[in-house]
């Protein structure tokens, strides 16, 4: 079931007579228990997305419909369905303590009573801070403070749940607790809308993911589907002999491994790969030994932002 749905999207800041075109008309959608990932460099447009989602921007063209909700039409409908956590979140009270910030947060959600103390030790379970519950939020880890904002977001048991970096500028292991935390969520029937840079990330969690750069959408598949097909495509290649295999620096990775010449690439099709056989033959290099290699999502991500940048 499809819980959001974004069309034709375009965002151009004008500010000073200087105008950016921050988002040049994407479409996707994301279905009802799917982690979807938005994934792409700086200035992508990534924020711009998920602003124009929230209504916290206003796109100048484009449909977004939330659980089938026109967005622009009922928004106050639309809305309820959704919360976030915005990329560098600055809505925690530094002076109060965990649970302070959870209560204050829960009625400004319009939440009260046996509902809210009950979510409250819900959500601080979920994301592992109840023991830290009377702490003032300022002197939590970047990692704990990150964990309080997603728990201020859980509050009102949303089904869908937008999340802009939530792994910035945090250390490994909370990167990690983070990643589990998404994977919980989507088995919990959340559908959650993860933008980022961090191709570990998206290679851990996302089930579909929407590649943007520079505002326009590169590819948009399934996580899976997107690391088969370049898994097929890159090959190791060891040569027999000692000579001439330099002159196929040009093609990919060469190096020397335990006194082995090695060429790595990563090719269009299969007949790509013979052609290539042909030119060993043709100079006469002989090939000890060929296999296809998985290339990780890091370089299928910087393979697929070079090729639209050419
Ligand atoms: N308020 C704004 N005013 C002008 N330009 C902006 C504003 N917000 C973002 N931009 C520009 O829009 C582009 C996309 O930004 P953003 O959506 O924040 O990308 P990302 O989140 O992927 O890094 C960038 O070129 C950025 O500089
Ligand atoms: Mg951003």
């Amino acid at each position: 079931m499809e819980a959001l749905r974004v069309e034709n999207l375009k965002k151009t800041y004008v500010s000073k007579n200087k105008k950016v075109e921050a988002v040049k008309g994407i479409s996707f959608f994301a279905n009802k228990g799917e982690v979807f990932s938005i994934l792409g460099p700086n200035g992508a447009g990534k924020t711009t997305t998920i602003k124009s989602i929230l209504r916290l921007v206003i796109p100048e063209e484009g449909k977004i419909y939330v659980k089938g909700i026109d967005i622009s039409k009922h928004t106050s409908e639309a809305l309820k369905n959704l919360s976030a956590v915005l990329e560098g979140n600055r809505n925690i009270h530094w002076k109060m303590t965990v649970f302070e910030n959870l209560k204050y947060f829960g009625y400004i959600r319009g939440l009260g009573g046996k509902f809210l103390k009950e979510r409250i030790e819900e959500v601080l379970e979920f994301v592992e801070l109840t023991e830290k519950r009377n702490e003032l939020a300022g002197k939590l880890s970047r990692g704990m403070q990150q964990r309080l904002a997603i728990a201020i977001a859980l509050l009102p048991d949303t089904p869908i749940v937008l999340l802009d970096e939530p792994t910035l500028g945090l250390d490994v292991e909370s990167s990690i607790k983070i990643r589990e935390m998404l994977t919980k969520l989507s088995e919990k029937g959340k559908t959650v809308l993860l933008s980022t840079h961090d191709m570990h990330l998206v290679e851990k969690v996302a089930d579909r993911v929407l590649i943007i750069n520079n505002g326009k959408i590169i590819v948009c598949d399934k996580k899976t589907n997107l690391i088969n097909a370049f898994k097929k495509k890159a090959y190791k290649i060891v040569f027999a002999g000692e000579n001439g295999y330099i002159n196929f620096r040009k093609y990919g990775k060469l190096y020397e491994e335990n006194g082995e010449k090695i060429l790595e690439v990563q090719l269009e099709s299969i007949d790509q790969l013979y052609e290539l056989i042909d030119k060993f033959k043709e100079n006469q290099i002989e090939i000890k030994h060929l296999e296809s290699i998985m290339v990780n999502f890091e370089e299928i991500f910087v393979n697929i932002v070079r090729s639209d940048e050419q």
